[in-house]
């Protein structure tokens, strides 16, 4: 595998960054993930102009031009024949001794990755479906950057993965759920409604959230942005999650509580089989 560090192209395994990085010491960064189908990077426009939101509310210089980073983004790509996999890209502060003040002269050092993902393995688990729990919302109020603190994340899906299950939703003092470690949430009421929380309430804006409402418009499917709670959730008709790593897949059970009749529910497969022909 080759990854691409600071201006080079290297070996994925002696790829390394600076002891006195800012990522590595105050996790001073932003990244993005973007899925890869076919080939193509799936919603890359989307996902850069996320990327300069977060590099400018940190403050932090774009590490080159956005058309640079896009070819380089395609490079490493194809570098390692990626036709379906991911491709991940995160720019620090950069290099300087340690002070918590943002160093006068230093440049965001750049790295990009990419890596094959058998698209089976999405499919197998679609199949099935996956298992939330819930934990208390305990990360700080600019969780609509997409930086790479995510310590309460690490924990919240160690969390799940020791529960049996796949992610973990964050909830809010009124017991309404705000996003998964790594996806936004989703239900699909009795009456048809596709429902997800707000982005302006404390959660990421999902790229992959974003393209799900053109392709549930498409479908003809109903809208309702707003916030649910628990136990909405848990007497929905279905629920999902999504993400650029999952798109959209079907959540069968909340805290060990099944969703409907515990399988994966028809509006979200239907809106998973749909979107690649929305997304570009
Ligand atoms: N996570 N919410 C959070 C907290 C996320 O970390 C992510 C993505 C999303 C979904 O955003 P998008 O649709 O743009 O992928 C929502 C990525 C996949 C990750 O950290 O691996």
């Amino acid at each position: 595998r080759i990854a691409y560090v600071n201006g080079r192209y290297v070996a994925h395994a002696d790829a390394a960054v600076h002891i006195e990085d800012r990522g590595y010491q105050f996790a001073d960064g932003v990244y993005e993930v973007c899925e890869v189908a076919r080939g193509y990077i799936v919603d890359m426009k989307r996902h850069l102009d996320r990327l300069g939101r977060s590099l400018k509310e940190l403050r932090i210089a774009w590490p080159m031009a956005r058309k640079a980073l896009e070819i380089v983004l395609r490079e490493v790509v194809n570098r390692n024949r990626v036709v379906n996999g991911l491709v991940y890209v995160q720019v620090t502060r950069g290099v300087a001794g340690r002070d918590f003040l943002f160093p006068a002269d230093t440049k965001p050092a750049l790295v990009v990755t990419a890596k094959k993902v058998d698209p089976a393995l999405g499919a197998k688990r679609a199949e099935s479906g996956i298992n939330v729990i819930t934990v208390p919302e305990n990360r700080w109020d600019r969780v609509d950057i997409k930086s790479v603190g995510l310590l309460p994340n690490v924990l919240a899906k160690q969390k799940a993965k020791e529960a049996g299950a796949q992610e973990a939703w964050f909830v809010d003092e009124d017991g309404n759920v705000k996003e998964g470690g790594s996806s936004n949430a989703w239900i699909v009421t009795k009456d048809g409604f596709l429902i997800t929380r707000p982005a302006e309430h404390g959660i990421l804006r999902g790229i992959t959230r974003t393209t799900l409402f053109e392709v549930a418009a498409k479908l003809g499917l109903k809208i309702e942005e707003r916030s649910f709670s628990i136990a909405e959730a848990k007497a929905a008709r279905e629920a999902f999650i999504s993400s650029a790593t999952t798109i959209a897949m079907p959540v069968v059970a909340i805290d060990g509580a099944p969703i409907a009749n515990g399988h994966p529910g028809s509006v979200t497969l239907t809106l998973r089989q749909a979107f690649f022909d929305v997304a570009e």
